[in-house]
């Protein structure tokens, strides 16, 4: 095993805490190990929700010479130092459906049998790629969306199950240590393919990074790729010993994030919003003085909130403990740590009947206190520093700092409003699009070579 001393340091740690024989978040790594079907976990996280099948159907996919416009080449290129990787490729069909493409083209239909505990896929959804250096091509035949493909250093395990209204695909889960695909090296990028034939998809790192893929998109309008290069190939490695360093230095659990898996070595990082749905009280009081520190400065100063929209600038202004903005519907109470992980929650949560300015606000001023620019000087107008400035005080969201350093070009999202940048700015969106796709290139283990 090819490994920095600091990190050989953490297989040393990881080894011994296996033998606790208890998954540890206890000052150290957290150890997966991949359980049995009756270790599935059912959330809302890891469940596509699917139409009902009657029957399990297998159809054949249509053929090459189709002219519809949906047949969308999908190049896979292996460039993974290690075992061999399989690709899964799943989504919804037109009609809501679950489906899987195989290995030869087939759609594969799985149904749950109105089963209400877990059954596994039995069919065999894997596609072996060829060995490092080669890909292959295999072609998207219908539409798709809640598109995913999968890569895996191994074999991946897919559950169904009747939801009550339809049937479900039970994904691998990262935030179960226990899961049956726990313990793998595996990742994903998703894409939707519409029926008008336009393409998207995206790399995100806001809820984990795991195996390392990077994406190129070429179009038939001849306009130059897109490309989403990603994490450099150690990245996993380098996220945990930033992490561990981090843990070091202000005595929080980030190193926890940090999944080993059977081999010992670190397959993959949680974000602190996936991590805390596992161990809430690990970061529970993390922000407390940050958000007690703004909400008081800003209670006797003016917060601009640039909507980037034709509402133009918004002030804020902290009274009687909630932040109010002008031409806002409603309010902001004092965010909670699990509120600025997500983005989504408390005060970031966008409700129903909530107007403009308010759907504006909740993205740049969560993305604010993630990237901790409310009280350095300029941070009194959000969006407005770029991402030299990002990251720069404590508290701060570390993961999403240590992320974009180890990014090869600084696109792919490290949190859900990682798309807030001052105009003309940046684009850190891991997203690659078009109306005209020709070929969509995945790269596993490495980004390509500039
Ligand atoms: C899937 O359906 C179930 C039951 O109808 C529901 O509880 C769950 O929230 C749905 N999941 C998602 C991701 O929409
Ligand atoms: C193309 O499709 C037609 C039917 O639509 C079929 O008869 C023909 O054999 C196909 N050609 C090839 C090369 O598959
Ligand atoms: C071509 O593909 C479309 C779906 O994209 C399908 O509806 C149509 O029947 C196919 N035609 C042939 C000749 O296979
Ligand atoms: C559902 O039943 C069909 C027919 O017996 C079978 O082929 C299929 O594998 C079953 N589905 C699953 C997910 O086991
Ligand atoms: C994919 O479609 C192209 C034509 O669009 C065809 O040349 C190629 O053989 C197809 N590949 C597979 C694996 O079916
Ligand atoms: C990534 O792609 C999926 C599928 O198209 C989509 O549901 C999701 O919203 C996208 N995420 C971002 C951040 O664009
Ligand atoms: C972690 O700290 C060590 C020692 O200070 C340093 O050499 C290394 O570059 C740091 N790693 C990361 C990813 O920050
Ligand atoms: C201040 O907030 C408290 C409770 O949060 C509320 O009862 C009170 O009416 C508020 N005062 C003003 C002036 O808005
Ligand atoms: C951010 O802005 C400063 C000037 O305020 C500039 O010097 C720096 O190069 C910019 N950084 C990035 C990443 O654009």
């Amino acid at each position: 095993m090819h490994c920095l001393i600091l990190i050989c340091a953490f297989a040393g740690i990881a080894s011994s805490l296996r033998l606790n024989a208890h998954i540890s978040n206890d000052r150290g790594f957290t150890i997966a190990q991949s359980g049995g079907i009756g270790d599935v976990v059912i959330t809302k996280f890891n469940t596509l929700n699917g139409t009902r099948h009657k029957k399990m159907s297998k159809a054949k996919s249509y053929g090459w010479n189709n002219t519809s416009r949906h047949n969308l080449p999908l190049e896979l290129y292996n460039n993974h130092n290690g075992g061999s990787i399989n690709a899964y490729i799943q989504g919804l069909d037109s009609d809501g459906a679950i489906v899987f493409i195989d290995a030869k083209g087939n759609l594969i239909y799985p149904s749950s049998n109105g089963s209400l505990t877990p059954i596994e896929i039995k069919n065999d959804l894997a596609i072996p790629l060829p060995p490092k250096g080669e890909s292959l091509t295999l072609n998207i035949s219908i539409p798709l969306t809640s598109g995913r493909v999968y890569f895996c250093d191994g074999h991946l395990k897919f559950f169904m199950v009747d939801t009550g209204s339809g049937d479900g695909l039970v994904q691998p889960s990262v935030n179960n240590f226990r899961d049956p695909s726990s313990s793998l090296n595996w990742g994903f990028i998703e894409f939707t393919y519409l029926d008008n034939g336009a393409l998207y998809a995206n790399i995100s790192y806001v809820d984990f990074v795991g195996l390392i893929l990077s994406m190129i998109l070429s179009t038939k309008d001849g306009s130059t790729p897109q490309i989403t290069r990603g994490l450099r190939p150690n990245a996993v490695y380098e996220l945990c010993e930033g992490l561990f360093n981090q843990t070091t230095s202000d005595g929080y659990l980030w190193l926890a994030m940090c999944v080993i898996g059977e081999t010992g070595d670190p397959v993959r990082v949680l974000s602190p919003n996936y991590y805390q749905r596992v161990y809430a009280a690990d970061f529970e009081d993390y922000w407390q003085d940050y958000v007690d520190t703004v909400w008081e400065y800003y209670s006797s100063h003016t917060l601009a909130i640039n909507t980037q929209t034709s509402l133009g600038t918004i002030e804020c202004q902290v009274s009687n403990g909630t932040m109010h903005c002008n031409e806002d519907n409603r309010g902001y109470p004092k965010p909670t740590a699990p509120d600025i992980w997500s983005c989504n929650s408390g005060p970031f949560e966008v409700q129903e009947g909530d107007n403009h300015v308010h759907a504006a606000v909740v993205p740049r001023l969560c993305a604010a206190f993630v990237r901790s620019t409310l009280l350095i000087q300029g941070g009194d107008v959000q969006p407005s520093l770029n991402s030299s400035y990002h990251y720069r005080v404590d508290p701060t969201h570390h993961y999403s700092r240590i992320v974009h350093e180890l990014q090869v070009d600084g696109r792919g999202y490290a949190f859900s409003y990682d798309d807030v940048n001052p105009n003309g700015h940046e684009d850190v969106s891991g997203l690659v699009s078009s109306g005209n796709p020709d070929t969509l290139t995945v790269y596993v283990g490495a980004p390509p070579p500039y």
